[in-house]
């Protein structure tokens, strides 16, 4: 499972950039907000970091203005990834955009037939959001499923990103049931390391260590 940080805080992605563990970025409107930055300077600062995909979202609601947004975006980097929401425009940009050779991110997935169209539409990436659905009483867990299952009848390319990732718990049902990527907050992407157990552990080691007077090296 690839891991991707869903953040435009460039100290949390250098941060997690330098463990190795990174594959890519992916931002929208709200993180670009809670940044305070320039769109253009911050995601291009972003792709300098990060080898993987970049998402940049447009803002445009209509193709033809996704489209002329998509082009200045596609120029800050070669690893800029144009995120489209789940619209019939976004969709008819995506099969355009996909056909002239960009990385594309369709977002704002909330259903099966949904995914399924993205991946009709060419999409690189299909951004399903567990989070939000799991927010109204329904199960967004269920959803990664059924999209693994049509994927995979069809042999489908688009590999399912599962985004609005709140908790560590997310992280491991999305990679059992077969998400290709996680795109996932800094804070729960750094907590997936932790065991209370993995700390107990080490304590009693440092400890016994200790009492042999040994050094290595
Ligand atoms: O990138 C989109 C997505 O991850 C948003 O998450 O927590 O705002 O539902 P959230």
């Amino acid at each position: 499972m690839k891991f991707f940080v869903d953040t435009a805080d460039i100290d949390e992605i250098k941060d997690i950039n330098d463990t190795g563990l990174l594959d890519g970025v992916t931002t929208n409107p709200s993180l670009i907000l809670k940044s305070g930055r320039d769109i253009m300077e911050v995601t291009k600062e972003i792709c300098d970091i990060v080898d993987g995909p970049v998402s940049a979202e447009v803002t445009a609601v209509d193709y033809d203005g996704m489209m002329r947004e998509a082009q200045v975006l596609a120029k800050i980097a070669d690893n800029i990834c144009i995120k489209l929401p789940l619209t019939m425009d976004g969709l008819k940009a995506c099969k355009a955009l996909t056909s002239e050779g960009h990385k594309t991110n369709v977002t704002l997935c909330f259903s099966a037939n949904q995914a399924l169209l993205a991946a009709k539409a060419g999409a690189t990436f299909i951004s399903p959001f567990i989070g939000r659905i799991d927010d109204m009483s329904a199960d967004g867990m269920e959803l990664i499923g059924e999209i693994r299952t049509i994927y995979d009848n069809y042999d489908f390319g688009t590999e399912i990103l599962a985004a609005s990732i709140r908790t560590v718990n997310h992280v491991k049902e999305a990679a059992l049931i077969g998400a290709d990527v996680a795109t996932v907050p800094p804070s729960t992407l750094k907590a997936l390391v932790k065991h209370p157990l993995t700390d107990k552990g080490l304590d009693a080691f440092l400890a016994d260590w200790a009492k042999t007077g040994q050094k290595i090296g």
